[in-house]
């Protein structure tokens, strides 16, 4: 089942959620800041042994001090104009996180949060929609499937286009 959800995602009672990282996987602001904050520094050491994760790709790591046992981190591409691959990328982000989450074998609830649509400038629309394409083609395969949204714009271009299909 697709869900949309308001508010933040590091407060998700799930198997997994999913972070918008970038290639380092040493932290950073927005929804990584605030899953390294409430995970505790355990997470970044973990995300140092992994050593990095290129664009569209995505590594796993435990949640420790989140409620979420695992954190599912994804590199989202920088909006360019949409000339650069961005949108294939964006969509493969979702469709690598879902394959690790089944490979782990344990994950039947994962949360996402709006992929490269913050500082990276994804359109929010564009990505609500590869977003949902992705989670639908994986809902039968998950008991829960959330799409995170942390504002109210952002829930609503959601609603919308869960109602459109
Ligand atoms: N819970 C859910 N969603 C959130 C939260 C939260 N706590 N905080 C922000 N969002 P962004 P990006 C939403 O900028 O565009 C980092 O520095 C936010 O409103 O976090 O993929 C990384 O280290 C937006 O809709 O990620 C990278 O360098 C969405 O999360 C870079 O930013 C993504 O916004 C990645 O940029």
């Amino acid at each position: 089942m697709i869900e949309v959800v308001r508010g933040d995602i590091t407060t998700l009672q799930v198997d997994a959620i999913v972070n918008a990282a970038n290639s380092s996987l040493l932290g950073g602001g927005g929804v990584d800041g605030a899953i390294h904050r409430a995970a505790g520094p355990r997470l970044l050491e973990a995300c140092r042994r992994v050593g990095g994760c290129p664009v569209g790709k995505s590594r796993i790591t435990g949640g420790f001090d989140l409620p979420a046992n695992w954190v599912i981190h994804t590199v989202g591409p920088v909006w360019q104009g949409g000339e650069c691959d961005e949108p294939e990328l964006l969509s493969a982000c979702y469709r690598n996180s879902f394959e690790l989450a089944l490979q782990n074998g344990k994950i039947a609830s994962i949360a996402f949060p709006g992929i490269s649509t913050g500082v990276y400038g994804y359109p929010k629309r564009d990505a609500a929609i590869r977003a949902l394409t992705e989670m639908r083609r994986y809902d039968s395969r998950f008991e829960r499937i959330i799409a995170c949204c942390f504002g109210a714009q952002d829930e609503e271009i959601y609603k919308e286009e869960m109602s459109r299909r």
